[in-house]
């Protein structure tokens, strides 16, 4: 459901900061001091962290910007390279920050890709996958980290992502490492 017209639904934030996910978000708004023309560039990276831009964070970044919340979804759906809805009907997002990197994290995102055939920011040809990368989730500790849907994984190898992406999409796998075509999301500027 379009949020333009939502009025400060209660209680999201609980939620949403179980998600560290959000924390990404986070950084990006204290980085840009919450200003509010730094609107895209949150957006951006609020959908390269989740994929796509669902209701929660639209009201989530019109919080901390101040900003109604109808002029986020606005300005969301303007633009094409935002997308509202998940491009894959799973999702795996793997943290490539420093900590996670240096512990494998580029073998996951590469095993993952030689398995579906589909680069950072694509979504299998059967809709069943996308594969994202995102930069410091903020569990550094549990690195290598990433998330399967919204399940948050850490000390991940390559065998234990491909065990859990493939329970996660055992229904019809048959399909996959079929050729991408959907793109997730835009590329962001390092993080510092
Ligand atoms: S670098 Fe991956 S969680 Fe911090």
């Amino acid at each position: 459901m379009p949020i333009g017209k939502q009025k400060n639904p209660p209680a999201k934030q609980e939620a949403v900061h179980t998600d560290p996910r959000y924390k990404l978000v986070d950084r990006t708004l204290k980085r840009f001091h919450y200003q509010q023309d730094a609107l895209i560039e949150v957006l951006h990276t609020a959908q390269e962290a989740f994929g796509f831009l669902n209701d929660d964070l639209m009201i989530y970044i019109a919080r901390a910007l101040k900003l109604p919340q109808s002029w986020v979804y606005g300005v969301a759906t303007f633009y094409h390279f935002f997308s509202l809805e998940p491009q894959g009907e799973h999702t795996c997002v793997v943290c490539m920050g420093t900590a996670c990197y240096v512990k494998r994290a580029a073998e996951i995102v590469s095993t993952v890709q030689e398995e579906f055939g589909i680069a950072p920011g694509e979504t299998t040809e059967d809709g069943k996958l996308s594969l994202a990368t995102a930069r410091c989730l903020g569990s550094c500790g549990l690195a290598p980290v990433l998330v399967i849907d919204n399940e948050v994984l850490g000390k991940e190898t390559p065998e234990t992502t491909m065990k859990r992406i493939k329970e996660v999409i055992s229904t019809t796998s048959s399909d996959a490492g079929a050729p991408v075509t959907a793109a997730v999301g835009q590329p962001q500027e390092e993080h510092k």
